[in-house]
């Protein structure tokens, strides 16, 4: 039996399930999506009657997906009680969730997530949707998942580069609290660098376990939900500017957004100089890129105002006191522009 904690997302019951093998992940689907990575790391697993197999990366997260998805429930005669599920990265759990979310009006959903992104983030929480009209995820619902599956042995055969990826997120949750997580990445980092079993499976299980208590408080993000967002205004304005070409993965900008966010605290003297030294020293030792060639400020300042997070005609910021001592604020153009400026 998986190691089960119960939540409540709104109104919505949500168990997160940590497995010890793969073998039961998919017991009691109907249908099930993958991508084309995906799949083939369940074959011997899964045997859903049905299942969609989608091609993988963000290029194939829109609504002609949704559509394949919900033409296979629909031929294999689902009804509302049918359980729909989704395994993959972040991509693939937040299309099978939006699917879920319309089929029948919403039916079952269980989301077993391969990357260590969607496990520590993407699949938990209840945000779905897909890319739309050139915007990303303007299309969408909250629906959290009835099940999140976790198996940490599907992280083996991640790419270095995924697996940094998320890690630039769990690294984001000890910052903002998680003091168990801040710990295993401060003091383990070759362990954790290395993936071994033990420390992996009990960072992915803080990492998450704080994630879903935040999101316990505050489903749909009118209050503290938004710290999850620390380094993400920066990081989502250089990604635009750089046109998602995969020169950065969305890990490596949020830990160049990290760095940004806890520097311009500093700049509004409210953010401990020494914690953001603390946080700069451990992004570098884990590799991530904290200073940039051949980006223009003022166009990540122009990104970030076109940011669909902005709130009332003004950005605000997340920005930490220290680590836990997260708040939020707008800051003036300069002052951005300038901590833009520092870290190209
Ligand atoms: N819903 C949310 O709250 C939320 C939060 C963060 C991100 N997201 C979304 O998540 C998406 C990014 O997720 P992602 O980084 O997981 O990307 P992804 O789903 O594109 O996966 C990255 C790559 O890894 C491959 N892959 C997945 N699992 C693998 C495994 N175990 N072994 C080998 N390869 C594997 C995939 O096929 C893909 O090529 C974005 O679309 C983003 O908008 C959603």
């Amino acid at each position: 039996m998986p190691e089960t904690f119960a939540f409540r997302f709104g109104e919505f019951p949500s168990n997160l399930c940590f497995y010890t093998s793969g073998e039961d992940l998919f017991a009691g689907l109907d249908v099930v999506s993958f991508d084309q990575n995906t799949f083939p790391l369940f074959a011997k697993y899964a045997q859903p009657q049905h299942r969609v197999v989608w091609p993988a990366g963000e290029a194939h997260k829109d609504l002609s997906s949704i559509e394949q998805l919900l033409e296979v429930c629909l031929s294999a005669g689902l009804g509302r009680d049918s359980t729909l599920g989704g395994a993959g990265g972040g991509v693939v759990t937040d299309m099978a969730a939006f699917a879920a979310s319309l089929y029948m009006r919403g039916c079952r959903l269980v989301l077993i997530p391969t990357t260590l992104l969607a496990m520590v983030d993407a699949a938990v929480g209840g945000k779905t949707g897909v890319d739309f009209g050139g915007y990303k995820n303007i299309v969408g619902t909250f629906y959290p998942a009835n099940e999140v599956r976790i198996w940490t042995g599907a992280l083996k055969s991640l790419s270095e580069r995924e697996y940094l990826s998320g890690l630039a997120e769990v690294i984001k949750h000890g910052l903002l609290g998680a003091n168990r997580v801040w710990d295993l990445v401060k003091e383990q980092r070759p362990a954790v660098l290395a993936r071994q079993n033990s420390v992996l499976d009990e960072l992915v299980r803080e990492a998450v376990l704080f994630k879903a208590r935040v999101v316990e408080k505050d489903l749909r993000e009118v209050g503290e939900r938004a710290f999850l967002n620390l380094g993400h205004t920066f990081a989502h304005a250089l990604e635009a500017v750089l046109n998602f070409d995969g020169t950065l993965s969305h890990g490596e900008a949020v830990a160049w957004g990290m760095d940004r966010a806890l520097s311009l605290g500093v700049r509004l003297g409210v953010t401990d100089p020494q914690w953001k030294d603390e946080v700069h020293e451990l992004l570098t030792a884990y590799g991530y890129r904290l200073r940039l060639d051949g980006v223009l400020p003022e166009e990540v300042l122009g990104a970030m105002k076109n940011d669909k997070k902005k709130k009332s005609g003004t950005v605000r910021f997340v920005l930490q006191k220290s680590r836990g001592e997260t708040l939020l604020q707008p800051v003036d153009d300069k002052l951005v522009l300038k901590t833009i400026q520092e870290g190209l």
